[in-house]
């Protein structure tokens, strides 16, 4: 049979349907063999450079050996016959399930769930698409990343609402309790606040939103819709939708989740999303009516990296979360008791236990935050993140489970030394 007569029959589909399970159960073989003993060397499991001190995952994370493996045999397949393999049934079956998995994950329905490229992109949708009207005001706290906050601004004067963006305080925030974080946010809701956007996790100081109690108040006052910007919490530490109770939950998983760069997910609740306009507009929009696609970009995509999404997850899930948030509050604690005394660094991050995270930033003395943490990359291989503004002049750590108190003691004779 020659080879357009063997697509024509359909068998290339099978054969390449039979060629991406191959690559799901090579990597369910890689999970098996993962030595998880107490003495097991979790980086080894990635490809991170020797020379490196790794403490940025707020920014941006690395996957795992044995995910990046699986995108690659998924990339190298669909180099074969791109498209075959792009526009083709081959990707269908696997995309169904890895929805399916993903939304299993978050606790939603699979229908509940975006593919897209970040949380920068799913805000964009609800600024630009969301249904208000003019008198509807949008409201969030100066804790909003840029990516949650800009796009609201950008696109209020065309689509009439109002926005309305309260100030927390930086330095008070190591001292907040559970009421007080929902006491700041209540005392801002007003009459007219029609949505509340908020992160789960900051990016600057780590404030780990009580989103639930949160959300429980802001409905009490007539909050029609909850939208959390979830970039640093998913992969981070569990993540249950259904126990928050919100309408929008935004995610960028290339940072905890450990999946392939530009991979993002949106949550949108099924209840609101015929409230939502979508921005992407082309042929999709007849064929994927009424589904959660309308939101998807139905352009030509990358599926091997929106595929590889599956591994991440199950990835996270062999380690299990419980025990990987174990270990990066052991490194934190670690931390925290170290630099209690120390003449350079004041711990900014919340102390509550029911508010932190693996997030946390260290306010600096006698240097410049940027400079000192160009010098520590130069010269010691350490990744931090610098914040510097009138109110802030720190150095934000953002360490995963596989780092080790040794690179905090590494990290800590740097600073001594500079
Ligand atoms: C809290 C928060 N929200 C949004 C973003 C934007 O993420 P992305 O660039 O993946 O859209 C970031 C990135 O650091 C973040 O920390």
């Amino acid at each position: 049979m020659d080879r357009r007569a063997f697509l024509k029959k359909g068998m290339g589909s099978a054969t390449a349907a039979a060629i991406i399970l191959s690559v799901k159960d090579g990597f369910a073989n890689a999970l098996e063999t993962l030595d998880r003993s107490e003495s097991t060397n979790w980086r080894d499991e990635y490809l991170l450079d020797p020379g490196v001190t790794y403490f940025n995952h707020g920014s941006i994370g690395t996957m795992p050996k044995a995910v990046h493996a699986a995108r690659r045999k998924y990339l190298d397949i669909c180099e074969t016959n791109p498209w075959f393999y792009i526009w083709n049934k081959p990707w269908l079956e696997p995309l169904k399930n890895t929805r399916e998995k993903v939304a299993q994950f978050l606790n939603c329905q699979a229908d509940e769930i975006v593919f897209n490229h970040n949380t920068t992109e799913g805000f964009n949708l609800l600024a630009s698409g969301l249904k208000l009207s003019p008198n509807d005001e949008v409201l969030f706290s100066s804790l909003n990343h840029s990516g949650a906050s800009q796009c609201w601004f950008h696109y209020a004067p065309e689509k009439g609402y109002q926005v309305r963006q309260f100030e927390i305080p930086l330095n008070e925030v190591k001292h907040l309790s559970v009421a007080d974080v929902v006491e700041l946010y209540a005392r801002e809701i007003r009459e007219n606040t029609r949505v509340l956007v908020l992160p789960h996790i900051d990016n600057t100081v780590g404030l780990l939103h009580p989103v639930k109690e949160i959300s429980k108040m802001a409905r009490e006052k007539g909050v029609r819709y909850i939208a959390v910007d979830g970039a640093q919490s998913v992969g981070m530490m569990p993540v249950d939708l259904q126990a928050l109770d919100v309408d929008f939950y935004a995610m960028s998983p290339h940072k905890w989740l450990q999946s392939p760069k530009g991979t993002g997910l949106l949550y949108l609740r099924k209840s609101v999303q015929a409230d939502v306009k979508p921005f992407w507009v082309t042929w999709g929009q007849k064929s994927w009516k009424d589904t959660v696609r309308i939101f998807e970009d139905y352009g030509t995509r990358n599926w091997p990296e929106v595929l590889t999404l599956a591994h991440a997850v199950e990835f996270q899930e062999k380690l299990t979360i419980d025990r990987t948030t174990e270990m990066r509050r052991n490194l934190r604690e670690y931390l925290l008791l170290s630099v209690r005394e120390h003449p350079k660094l004041q711990w900014q991050s919340p102390l509550d236990g029911e508010l932190n995270c693996s997030l946390y930033s260290l306010e600096i003395t006698g240097a410049d935050s940027r400079e000192l943490a160009s010098k520590l990359f130069q010269e010691n291989g350490i990744v931090v993140r610098p914040f510097h503004s009138a109110n802030a002049n720190m150095l934000r750590l953002s360490p995963n489970f596989y780092n080790t108190k040794a690179e905090i003691d590494h990290f800590l004779k740097s600073i001594d030394l500079g």
